[in-house]
């Protein structure tokens, strides 16, 4: 190795770190880095961010660039309490902090008139601005040192299913991270519920890791007209794309409740194709047990599938299947989430039985 080599700094940190720290090392680094202008990818309790300075426009550029992601598709800021909103945001209503007392630090994104300070290229160039306070100790210290708010989407390559654990967002981003703080699987796996206040009444935009019946104990007359636009129709609002979240191959959506119906209709399918996987809860798997396909399972409710169906998706890209079906939950609860998610990547086939 010549003297030369022996400076050059390693192209990733790939920091492991395990309970309640102490991670100071690892954090500082990271948040030089992201004063550097540089990109971290980090864990939150929905599911991991690739950050850099909000505030920085050439920082937030690297982002849609290592993405791969239309500068159409605004950001969203994390910031290290509520306090910091002004940071981000202008004419801030009370309702805001109301919400803010309710669920932050916590999976609630909301989108506010954007203070002049955040760069546009943040905001995809709309007069507004996405924040949330996440709910992760490892993603807090990173604000914390820092000291600035972070732009972070999930880390993952466009319009793939997004990372719940550092492997994934290492199959995406590998080449792209300066440091990755790593803290294994994430908590609830679905993203951010994400409300405008922009529009009176407020607007459910994404359902996500708050679920909507807790919203409308503070927000009674909460709007939800869910868009599913495909690739030819232009978006009215951002994040309205029908096709995301997707795995590599394509996925049908069964939905009904009559078991016996949507088991008939989903091995119906099956049989047309030569290697299936089935993402199902662990009551609809056993309908699939000996029909030779393979078999992802989400668990005994619509919290253990949030957590676990993004990972589904990828274990059977991995495997090579050549279809996926999946079983649509109810929509209620945090099985809002998991419906829109399943609904994306299925890119609108959906099964009515
Ligand atoms: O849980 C989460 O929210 C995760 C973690 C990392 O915090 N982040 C996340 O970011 O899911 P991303 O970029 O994958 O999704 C952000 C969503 C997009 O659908 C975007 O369109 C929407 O937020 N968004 C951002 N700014 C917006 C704005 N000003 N108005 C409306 N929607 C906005
Ligand atoms: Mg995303």
């Amino acid at each position: 190795m010549t003297n030369e080599a022996s400076h050059v700094l390693p192209k990733l940190y790939h920091f492991k770190l395990k309970g309640k720290g102490p991670w100071a090392e690892a954090i500082d680094i990271a948040g030089d880095v992201i004063r550097a202008g540089g990109l971290v990818a980090f864990p939150t309790e929905t599911v991991y961010g690739l950050g850099a300075n909000a505030l920085d426009a050439a920082a937030v550029d690297k982002i849609f660039r290592a993405k791969q992601r239309p500068a159409t598709n605004p950001l969203i800021a994390h910031l290290a309490s509520m306090d910091d909103l002004p940071a981000v945001a202008r004419d801030i209503p009370p309702l805001a902090y109301e919400l803010g007392e309710r669920f932050w630090p916590g999976p609630l994104t909301l989108a506010l008139p954007r203070s002049a300070a955040v760069p546009a290229n943040l905001s995809a160039g709309l007069d507004s601005v996405a924040a949330r306070v996440p709910d992760h100790p490892v993603a807090l210290a990173l604000l914390e040192a820092a000291k600035t708010p972070i732009a972070a989407p999930s880390a993952n390559l466009f319009a793939r299913p997004s990372p719940t654990t550092a492997l994934h967002v290492l199959e995406d981003l590998h080449d792209e991270l300066d440091v990755l703080l790593d803290t294994g699987e994430t908590s609830i796996g679905v993203e951010s519920t994400i409300v405008s206040l922009l529009d009176e009444p407020p607007q459910l935009l994404r359902p996500g890791g708050v679920d909507m019946e807790s919203l409308r104990q503070l927000i009674p007359d909460l709007r939800y007209s869910p868009q599913y636009l495909n690739e030819r129709e232009t978006a009215p609002a951002p994040g309205a794309m029908l096709r995301h979240y997707s795995p590599r191959v394509d996925l049908v959506l069964f939905s009904g409740d009559d078991d016996k119906a949507v088991y008939a209709a989903m091995r119906a399918e099956i049989a047309r194709h030569k290697n299936v996987g089935v993402i199902a809860s662990n009551a609809d798997a056993r309908a699939f047990a000996r029909l030779g396909v393979k078999i992802e399972r989400l668990g005994k409710n619509d919290k253990r599938a949030a957590k676990r169906l993004f990972a589904a998706m990828r274990a059977l890209d991995r495997q090579g299947v050549d279809l996926i079906v999946a079983r649509a939950p109810k929509k209620r609860g945090l099985g809002l989430a998991v419906w829109d998610r399943l609904l994306r990547a299925a890119a609108g086939s959906l099964v009515e039985v």
